[in-house]
């Protein structure tokens, strides 16, 4: 049997998200073993996907790097000292296959001759033959499988991350720290100051190899050194590792912070404006998809992905004050607060319905899921009129296979969606004719979330 595989490294191979594979494994299209799969059976469940040219994964990765408004980057490579580490690993899970290979194949032309020695006997010289035979069929050199060899590559260009005690799995790529790695992975990690002053994000390292990669001020006790605790922060991945690290697994678990931050670009969408704010290096606002913020007098949902929590994106109605912002201008932000947060522990899909501005608590939530990379079916519902960025969505569904968008004039023409979480936002009036709406369909109220 060939290697076997965590589910995210497989996904990551065939470029699917890892939620379409755990369905796969719950139906029995796809075998696996104590919750890990082969290289064989992945091969055998997925015998469409090409791994040659344009790999399906980097392919997805720059699509959502696109679709989240970031810049596109190359896939930046580790520094060298990282990947001679990694390299060196490599050599070494080789060098201990082919020591192997050749002590099987030592046991195999002994085992020949021993039965070429005993007494002829039909059975005997036919056992002798045919593994004779299937010695010299395994020596023809074949070329090297595409799949094998695209892991390989990804085991140098990443390091797996397993956190503990939530178990939750990803990846770190280029030179991101593991706080870094962590947010774009969508996963809520403690931590503060971001550059190595506060200790907030302190994890101990419980396997594997780790590189300061910043400088931090803060200072370690002998017993924390003693006992593997690093900054993730200033800490890269080597190897693969697993961390035991503090994370947020609900709004209360996030501090209220104050922030004054710069206007970085306004924009107008329709008759929404696009305010993009920027916090302090040092300060940046820690929060969880859906939440929302005050700037001055009101509360704005925060329309970006925590995984980028210096770069914040609202969407102001052009009617409203802040519309009028000017390029550097400074504002304060107070928060973050709020429960229109993702609920992945139900195992249901999620379902958007969206009316208006309340887009915006939405992008983030879609980014967010997007990032997580754990469901199989997300779905975008957006009625009415006002539907700006309406290309961004298409664009996601374009990219996706898992996404999908549908505009709808009116609520009532929505399709059956029982079976799904629904997050609804949008104005008061729509919340409440939604809410009536979704039970006569049959949602349980316990699975409507609105802001
Ligand atoms: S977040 Fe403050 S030291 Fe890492």
């Amino acid at each position: 049997m060939s290697q076997l595989l965590t589910l995210s490294r497989a996904a990551r191979l065939i470029g699917v998200p890892r939620g379409t594979l755990q369905q796969c494994v719950k139906d029995g299209r796809l075998e696996s073993f104590d919750g890990m799969v082969s290289i064989e059976s992945l091969r055998a469940a997925f015998p469409e996907s090409q791994f040659e040219e344009d790999p399906v994964f980097e392919r997805i990765a720059k699509i959502k790097e696109e679709a989240f408004g970031k810049r596109v980057r190359e896939r930046v490579l580790p520094d060298r000292e990282v990947l001679s580490a990694r390299l060196y690993e490599q050599s070494r899970e080789l060098a201990d296959f082919r020591l192997h290979l050749e002590r099987y194949h030592a046991i195999i032309v002994d085992t020949i001759e021993k039965l070429k020695a005993l007494p002829s006997r039909p059975e005997i010289d036919d056992l002798a033959k045919w593994l004779d035979h299937e010695l010299e069929e395994a020596l023809v050199t074949e070329s090297p499988d595409e799949l094998d060899a695209l892991e390989g590559y990804l085991r140098i260009v990443s390091a797996h991350v397993t956190l503990r005690p939530s178990g939750r799995e990803y990846f770190a790529e280029g030179n991101d720290t593991l706080l870094e790695a962590a947010l774009r992975a969508g996963l809520a990690l403690n931590y503060g100051c971001s550059s190595g002053n506060c200790g907030l994000c302190k994890a101990r390292v419980v396997s594997g190899e780790t590189k300061r990669v910043r400088h931090h001020d803060y200072v370690f006790s002998e017993t924390e050194k003693s006992m593997g605790y690093i900054l993730t922060c200033s800490h890269a991945a080597v190897t693969d590792v697993v961390i035991e690290a503090l994370e947020a697994n609900r709004p209360e678990d996030i501090p209220v912070q104050e922030i004054e931050t710069k206007v970085r670009a306004v924009e107008t969408l329709g008759n929404v404006t696009r305010l993009m704010l920027q916090t302090p290096r040092t300060s940046r606002l820690r929060f969880l998809a859906g939440q929302s913020v005050t700037l001055g007098e009101r509360d704005y949902p925060i329309a970006s992905c925590p995984c980028d929590d210096r770069n914040l994106e609202f969407h102001i109605p052009l009617d409203d004050a802040l519309a009028g912002a000017q390029r550097g201008q400074s504002l304060m932000l107070h928060g973050p607060f709020g429960n229109f947060v993702l609920r992945e522990d139900t195992g249901r899909q999620p379902c958007f319905i969206v009316s208006g501005t309340g887009f915006a608590p939405v992008k983030s939530l879609i980014e967010h899921a997007m990032a997580l990379d754990v469901y199989a079916s997300i779905a975008l519902f957006r009625i009415g009129e006002n539907r700006y960025l309406s290309n961004l969505c298409r664009a996601w569904e374009d990219a996706l296979d898992n996404f999908s968008y549908v505009e709808l004039s009116d609520l009532a023409r929505l399709p059956d969606i029982s079976d799904r979480d629904v997050y609804v936002s949008g104005p008061e009036d729509f919340l409440e004719n939604a809410s009536v709406l979704l039970r006569e369909k049959g949602v349980p109220e316990s699975r409507i979330f609105i802001p």
